[in-house]
């Protein structure tokens, strides 16, 4: 049914023809006898330009009476014009007005407050900039689930509403599940370790939601993440699914959003001089290195948001933090059979100053460890039996890790907070619109 609808995506190939685009006014400018009419329709941008010596009066006043944002037909022939950013533009010869808007649209030239802009969210995400960082989101979600794919991974599912936590209690949005307790899912990650052996290289892609209380750039209260967990796999191969992960990102974003990094003015050089194999610390190391930056965290201690900030503005290429002392990590994480203080884990941190995007580990194996470190954990045998039969019936050394993808999004489009990320970000203050 489309086959024959024009989208401005694909002006290149209809060069010289007579084009429709059916779109919306962003932008308009005048002079005299010529109008300048700023189109867009979900795929691109384009310059109109109605001459009223050409069109005629009754063309031209229909022009003079597309105020912004109101939805607009034009008709025209498609030129090249290389002053344009776009690079073509339109003669116009018919206009339809389909919705004259008549009030004054709220976001207008002028800088708009971000809790103004985040409270006109369903209009803001019109705007050129955002409408670049949510396709960039899009073609990432597609990346990922590429990458997983050609790896021959399979997708499974979690479930959202469950009875237990995966990250710990202090962040679980609770819920009445007919009389019973159950808590929206923090991460997939335990039902995949269920899946592996039935699938062997699972991965998921969905919202979780945490209700974390920390009003920092990079908290949001429902967020998407993908996590894979892979069967036969120690936590030196997942650090490299991890980095090819990474990688494999990068490359389809600067081949196919070249459009939206212009547009969001993203330097491309850090993103072009990212090469695995990563740098790598251990904790211990890692603390070394932040008490030389000038952080007072003291030994034992997680890694708070500023130390992330001060180490990952040190770094050009992302850094794996590895190790973490066992407190300060979940239960499910594998002691270090070399130094039992220690799990078997890392943290991805970003370059540029963003900090982790990726939490990974090797996971507990043995029924008897395990069994201790939820007992120590207080978690329920009853809730999690079913996780500990995992590791009666064939366990196998296992690894995985989970991605945010808000997160990263916001370091590869150097974003100020990861609320800019996701379509109608919820935080500890705001779930409108
Ligand atoms: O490090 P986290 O808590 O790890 C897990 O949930 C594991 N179960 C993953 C696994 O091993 N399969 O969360 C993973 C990632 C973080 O590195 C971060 O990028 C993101 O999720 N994240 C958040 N993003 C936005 N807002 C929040 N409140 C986030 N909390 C975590
Ligand atoms: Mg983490």
């Amino acid at each position: 049914m489309t086959e024959n609808r024009f989208f401005l995506k694909d002006a290149k190939e209809h060069l010289g023809k007579t084009v429709e685009v059916k779109g919306w006014v962003y932008n308009k400018r005048s002079s005299g006898a010529i109008i300048f009419l700023q189109v867009r329709d979900g795929t691109g941008f384009i310059q109109a330009t109605v001459v009223k010596n050409e069109v005629g009066s009754e063309v031209f006043q229909k022009a003079s009476e597309a105020t912004l944002e109101s939805s607009i037909i034009v008709e025209g022939i498609l030129r090249e014009e290389p002053r344009s950013p776009e690079g073509f533009e339109i003669t116009v010869k018919k206009i339809t007005l389909v919705d004259v808007v008549k009030d004054e649209y709220p976001i207008g030239k002028k800088d708009h407050g971000p809790d103004f802009l985040l409270s006109n969210r369903h209009l803001w995400i019109r705007s050129k900039r955002q409408w670049a960082i949510l396709r960039i989101r899009s073609r990432i979600f597609q990346a990922v689930e590429d990458f997983y794919q050609k790896e021959k991974f399979t997708r499974f599912d979690t479930p959202i509403i469950t009875p237990n936590a995966c990250e710990g209690t202090t962040t679980l949005f609770e819920l009445d599940y007919f009389g019973q307790k159950a808590y929206l899912s923090q991460s997939g990650q335990l039902y995949l370790e269920a899946a592996i052996a039935s699938l062997g290289r699972v991965y998921d892609f969905e919202p979780v939601f945490r209700a974390e209380k920390s009003k920092t750039k990079r908290h949001l209260t429902e967020f998407w993440m993908t996590n894979c967990e892979m069967a036969f796999c120690d936590l030196e191969e997942n650090i490299k699914v991890q980095e090819e992960l990474i990688m494999y990102l990068i490359k389809e974003l600067l081949e196919f959003c070249q459009q939206e990094l212009k547009i969001i003015e993203r330097d491309l050089a850090p993103l072009k001089n990212i090469k695995a194999p990563f740098p790598r610390l251990s904790y211990d190391q890692c603390l070394k290195k932040l008490h030389e930056l000038g952080s007072d965290i003291k030994e034992g201690e997680d890694l708070g948001n500023d130390d992330e900030t001060i180490l990952m503005n040190h770094y050009k290429q992302p850094l794996f933090v590895t190790h973490y002392p066992s407190e300060v990590k979940a239960f499910y994480m594998k002691k270090d059979p070399k130094n039992p203080g220690r799990v078997l884990c890392a943290d991805l941190m970003a370059p540029e100053g963003y900090g982790e995007i990726i939490g990974g580990s090797q996971r507990e194996d043995n029924f008897e460890v395990l069994k201790k470190a939820m007992e120590k954990n207080k978690l329920s045998l009853k809730d999690y039996g079913w996780y500990l039969d995992l590791r009666k019936y064939g366990s196998v050394t296992h690894s995985g890790f989970g991605l945010g993808i808000e997160r990263f999004i916001a370091w590869v489009c150097k974003l100020e907070h990861v609320r800019e990320t996701i379509p109608f970000p919820r935080t500890i203050y705001r779930m409108s619109p």
